[in-house]
């Protein structure tokens, strides 16, 4: 916890651990003994130059970045990465991939179709409860490349496993569990994320995209969103989002210290486990709509019940939840339900605060849920 008595399960931004905000603060007025702060510092001095080269050099080593794999610090969030990734690597003519498992995927095949062409490979769903078996998906081995959300943070689906891929370059979002396991960079022709869950505050987008894959942008791609040109100037071809990369810079110091990205990925298991268990022995006081494989780690949700109170009970656990402290746990508004994201910021002790709080409120609240 934070000092403050709450704890912090928003789904982004998100928590960051007390450590990078105690660490930004100390620093915030004079970096360093520069005598200024990263807020005022120009993106082309020598102390700048070092923040953002040693972002860079901290996330190669955590995830294991290959060199011939560009890493880039781009704006416009994971949304802007929906309309980079076709305009950069959507040729004329060609088709792209796109695995839907969730709202993010969906808007990301959609803002793809104004560039080109897209085939979803598996078909439309009414509710996202998982990932389809894998001998229903219909992939073009011609496509220029095959796109997938990792993690879909609205839903709560997580993928078990990187989709295997007849030819065409695997585009992955991992901006809701990037940096929470390791995973081989290898498997994938692009990777990106938005820093606002697991990596930082929100301003900055990691993109890591092969080297080939650079250089083919189709010619009415803005220059900004362009890797081949984002890459030639080290992601300043404009005013980078400064104070983003450092804030994200002393994250990825920070997971190092923790014992790196397998630490997170033990925390992760621990905390959501704690979680899915609480729901597996409420009798169906809780139910998570997801298929048990595809439980997310990062993003949690549940309802509470299936009957007529429903709505009612989920209404008063997010408030009596607030009341203690507890804060974000009301699920998207496009499904609600409860929702709990648990980043790798979030504390094992503060997912078992919530858990007694779960259990407590189960108790207290059985009738309402039986006279339902
Ligand atoms: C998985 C995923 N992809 C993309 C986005 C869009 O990110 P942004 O709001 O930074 O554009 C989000 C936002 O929450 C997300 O969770």
């Amino acid at each position: 916890m934070n000092g403050s008595g709450v704890i912090n399960f928003s789904a982004g931004p998100s928590k960051l651990p007390e450590k990078v905000m105690e660490k930004a603060n100390s620093e915030l007025l004079n970096y360093r003994g520069t005598g200024h702060s990263v807020l005022e510092m120009s993106h082309r001095s020598a102390e700048f130059s070092q923040i953002i080269h040693e972002a860079e050099s901290t996330l190669r080593e955590l995830v294991g970045i290959p060199a011939n794999y560009h890493v880039l610090f781009l704006q416009g969030g994971g949304s802007g990465q929906f309309s980079a990734i076709p305009l950069n690597l959507l040729q004329p003519g060609k088709t792209a991939d796109y695995i839907v498992t969730g709202t993010w995927s969906a808007k990301a095949a959609k803002e793809a179709e104004k560039y080109g062409k897209v085939h979803r490979v598996i078909a439309d769903v009414e509710k996202h409860v998982g990932v389809p078996c894998t001998t229903k998906w219909t992939t073009n081995p011609d496509a220029a490349y095959l796109h997938y959300c990792d993690n879909e943070t609205i839903h709560g689906i997580e993928f078990p496993f990187v989709p295997e891929s007849d030819g065409p370059p695997i585009v992955c979002d991992m901006s809701s569990n990037f940096l929470s396991r390791p995973i081989d960079v290898t498997k994938f022709g692009l990777i990106y994320a938005g820093a606002q869950k697991n990596i930082g505050c929100a301003g900055v987008t990691v993109v890591i995209v092969r080297d080939d894959l650079v250089g083919h942008a189709l010619k009415e791609c803005p220059t900004i969103l362009n890797y081949k040109e984002q890459a030639a100037c080290n992601s300043l071809y404009n005013t980078p989002p400064s104070y983003s990369i450092y804030i994200m810079g002393l994250v990825l110091q920070w997971v190092k210290e923790q014992g790196g990205v397998a630490a997170m990925e033990r925390k992760s298991a621990a905390k959501s486990e704690l979680i899915y268990d609480t729901i597996r022995r409420s009798n169906g006081f809780y139910v998570c709509p997801i298929e048990d494989k595809f439980q997310s780690r990062m993003n949690i949700t549940f309802r509470i019940g299936s009957g007529k109170c429903t709505d009612e009970l989920e209404k008063r656990f997010v408030q009596e939840a607030g009341k203690v402290g507890m804060k974000q746990l009301k699920g998207h508004r496009s499904i609600g339900g409860i929702r709990v994201s648990c980043y790798n910021a979030i504390h094992l002790e503060e997912v078992q605060v919530l858990v007694n709080f779960m259990q407590a409120f189960q108790r207290e609240n059985t009738h309402l849920f039986h006279e339902c």
